[in-house]
């Protein structure tokens, strides 16, 4: 088992031997090749002590090899931490109850990360007496508008450095510089894509999906199944909520980020949660962006289904709206926007009474809400029911239509305006009054 929590404690690689004191840059480190290429490229070309912070946001990775390789590349130290309750509880949670889904899709999985990241950045920064922090992002995307955004606003001082935008190498001069700097470059097989996971879903660019007229082919894809080869039989799953929060899976109550986890695996092995789509950049770039989302395809379907049992219909209509912009702002880097944190505070106002239970069948590559039940539903039989015990006091409905349909009566007894003819003075409209 990992270790929970913040763990803040380095490992002091080589110690610096340069009499003068340099400043120090804070590095969002993958562990990948470009970020260990930052490494000998900050000291070198910038002068700087680097110090690198990995957060585990449940990527499948090995911090201990992750530091390792950090401190090997150069790092004077290197902070490792399993950051998944914290990503769960603070980022999941509230993008669950806000059903955030930017152009309707896109469950924000990368996005969602990068404002933790930062965070733990700035944390570090101030911890070590750093005067900038990094990252590995190139100048065409959008995650160093949020890692730079995220900075800005929790700690403006700080200077943003981003080696893979100004650097000039391409993979194979990377490869070169790596291994001219002793930096282990491992042998893995050179993959076409580039990826980025976290428990919130995977995303996958380039390659042949550049091409948004081709059909992604099946190798993209590692969490979930082919639908076409994903089990006849359906699988049933059923989610618990308290105010908005997923609690139980199957009866069995766990903490958001084993749930997810979970869930992932339940509902990625019936092919759910594939999003094929075409994305707007905030840089302005449309690109061709394919995900991986099982659970938080079914969680968002549940949730919204257990809110449609709860809440009433202009509250509904209002959140969506809300919604839809709070996604943007994520998606845009806004996290730590006062826009961004208001909306959240009424998005939890709105949750207090959305607990209950939603069974959803997930099969072939669909997920489907079948079932939903909550103690306080605004579901009533008597008015609903078109059977026996039919409480529904029909008369009333004549009436309640005579004055919500006077409006449209009485614009319809206007005859057709004509432009160059002043109106005549208003003439009452034939309204019946009995
Ligand atoms: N387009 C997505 C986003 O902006 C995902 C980017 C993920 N990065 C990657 N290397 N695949 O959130």
């Amino acid at each position: 088992m990992r270790p929970h929590g913040i763990n803040l404690t380095p490992v002091v690689g080589r110690p610096f031997v340069d009499p003068m004191a340099r400043s120090k840059v804070v590095l969002a480190y993958s562990g990948g090749l470009d970020t260990s290429v930052a490494i000998p490229w900050l000291r070198e070309e910038k002068g700087l002590e680097v110090v690198t912070v990995t957060a585990d946001v449940g990527q499948p990775v090995d911090l201990e090899k992750v530091r390792a390789k950090a401190l090997a590349s150069g790092a004077s130290s290197a902070y490792v931490a399993d950051a998944r309750e914290e990503f769960a509880a603070e980022f999941l949670q509230p993008a669950i109850q806000a059903n955030a889904l930017y152009e309707g899709v896109y469950p924000l999985s990368t996005a969602l990360a990068r404002p933790l990241i930062a965070r733990r950045l700035v944390e570090v920064a101030r911890r070590e007496g750093a005067t900038a922090v990094a990252h590995g992002c190139t100048g065409k995307g959008n995650d160093q508008v949020r890692f730079e955004l995220s900075t800005q606003s929790l700690a403006p001082e700080l200077e943003v450095i981003a080696p893979a935008r100004e650097w000039t190498m391409n993979r194979d001069a990377e490869i070169a510089y790596a291994a001219a700097h002793g930096i282990p470059v491992e042998a893995t097989k050179r993959s076409p894509y580039s990826t980025d996971e976290n428990l919130w879903g995977r995303s996958v660019e380039c390659g042949v999906l550049e091409d948004p007229a081709i059909e992604p082919p099946e190798e993209v894809y590692a969490w979930t199944r082919s639908p076409m080869e994903a089990p006849d039989a359906p699988a049933y799953v059923e989610l618990e909520f308290d105010a908005g929060v997923p609690v139980s899976l199957d009866g069995a109550r766990l903490p958001l980020h084993a749930l997810v986890a979970r869930l992932n695996e339940v509902a990625g092995a019936h092919g759910v949660g594939r999003i094929d789509h075409l994305e707007s950049r905030v840089v302005g770039i449309k690109s061709r962006e394919v995900y991986e989302c099982p659970a938080a395809t079914v969680l968002l379907d549940a949730h919204r289904a257990l809110e449609a049992l709860v809440l009433p219909r202009d509250l509904l209509a209002f959140k969506r709206t809300a919604e839809q912009r709070y996604a943007e702002l994520v998606y845009d880097g806004l996290w730590f926007a006062p826009l961004r944190t208001s909306l959240e505070a009424f998005v939890t106002a709105t949750q207090e009474r959305v607990s209950g239970a939603v069974s959803v069948k997930l099969s072939k590559g669909r997920s489907t809400v079948v079932g939903r039940s909550s103690g306080a539903s605004l579901y009533r039989a008597g008015l609903a029911t078109y059977a026996e015990g039919d409480r529904f006091r029909r008369e009333m409905a004549e009436g309640f239509i005579y004055v919500w349909g006077l409006p449209s009566r009485t614009w319809a007894s206007v005859a057709e305006p004509t432009a160059s003819v002043a109106a005549p003075p208003v003439a009452a409209p034939p309204v019946r009054t009995t």
